[in-house]
């Protein structure tokens, strides 16, 4: 999907946004976003011009499946590792020798609705997935495609704290950011997080949606955070597979398949695996782009005080009296 000669990422390009596309972004509330481009607020959250035809696009021909298992999150908070996570957990033989992750991608394996499988075609052919499908998106959940929210399909959303989840952010948006623009001052990317304007953002408004989703639908919702994924990862393990109905059997814990699972996805292992440290994903963006420390509380040497405290501030003021805190 990359433009090969321009080396235009596939989600700057603008010259196949349809007239369609074109007219709804005209009425739709503007902002400009850290790529210099424009960001349009769609339902509340705000996407770039390709993700926004891509969202619409999902949600008028994505059609889901009950035993379907959507992973959700807000960019740069443990996708990738949720990914692999998830897709280990379900293809578990093999773990030692010949996985699919040894030599994929988990972006390849796992992918995004609405960055991968609708970016560009109206219906794209699922028909050769196996049930259960695994998909990831970044949607919002007012945004997800109605029959996600209709089916009893299973959603996995992993949340982390903003400070970590913000610093990755920044060093994400220097990677990506084009060459030929100025460098990005972290201070303005700051001031754009902080008031919603970013892809998929407001980020807090994300994190709620999806925490009141489950009032609705009861055990349709499974929480995780990244900073629990990093503190337990087995313990961890155990509480997906069961709520995705493959617990793990005696037989598998003794012979050691939960740590298998969380060696081969740890952010050492992962990060060294040859498909995640070379190439491009079909989006455009470098493989190794989603991996950097993998840590929790490296914000410490990246924010100063008064930024910290700021996002502690909108955090106490958006959660309050929803229930959720970090
Ligand atoms: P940092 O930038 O803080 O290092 P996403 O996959 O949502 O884009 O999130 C990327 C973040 O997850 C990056 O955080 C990246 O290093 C981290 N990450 C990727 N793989 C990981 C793994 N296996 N274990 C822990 N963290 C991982």
């Amino acid at each position: 999907m990359a433009n090969s000669e321009t080396q235009v990422p596939a989600f700057l390009d603008l010259d196949s946004i349809s007239q369609e596309c074109r007219e709804m972004m005209s009425r739709l509330p503007r902002e400009r976003g850290w790529m210099n481009l424009f960001l349009y607020q769609y339902q509340g959250f705000w996407h770039p011009p390709r993700q926004l035809q891509a969202t619409i696009n999902c949600q008028r021909h994505f059609q889901a499946q009950d035993s379907d298992i959507i992973l959700v999150t807000y960019p740069k908070s443990g996708t990738t590792w949720l990914k692999a996570l998830v897709f280990s957990l379900m293809n578990r033989h093999n773990l030692r020798d010949h996985h699919p992750l040894l030599t994929n991608s988990p972006h390849l394996l796992v992918p995004f609705l609405e960055l991968d499988l609708y970016f560009d075609a109206h219906a794209p052919d699922l028909s050769q997935m196996t049930s259960p499908r695994l998909f990831a998106t970044h949607l919002p959940f007012v945004s997800l495609p109605e029959p996600i929210r209709r089916s009893s399909c299973k959603i996995v959303y992993c949340y982390r704290n903003p400070k970590d989840t913000f610093v990755s952010l920044w060093h994400f948006s220097k990677k990506l950011r084009p060459k030929e623009l100025p460098s990005l001052p972290m201070e303005l990317l700051f001031d754009r997080f902080c008031s919603g304007v970013s892809a998929y953002g407001p980020f807090w408004d994300h994190v709620l949606g999806y925490w009141e989703n489950p009032r609705e639908t009861p055990g349709k919702t499974f929480f995780i955070t990244y900073e629990e994924m990093k503190a337990e990862p087995r313990a961890q393990l155990k509480r997906l597979a069961e709520f995705l109905e493959c617990p793990f059997s005696r037989e598998e814990e003794d012979k050691g398949t939960v740590d298998d699972i969380a060696r081969l996805c740890s952010f050492d292992s992962l990060s060294g695996l040859e498909p995640n440290k070379i190439g491009k994903l079909p989006i455009g963006v470098d493989s190794n782009s989603f991996f950097r420390k993998g840590e929790v509380g490296g914000w410490r040497d990246a924010l100063t005080p008064s930024m910290a405290e700021e996002l502690d501030r909108i955090s106490e003021h958006k959660f309050r009296g929803s229930g959720f805190s970090f």
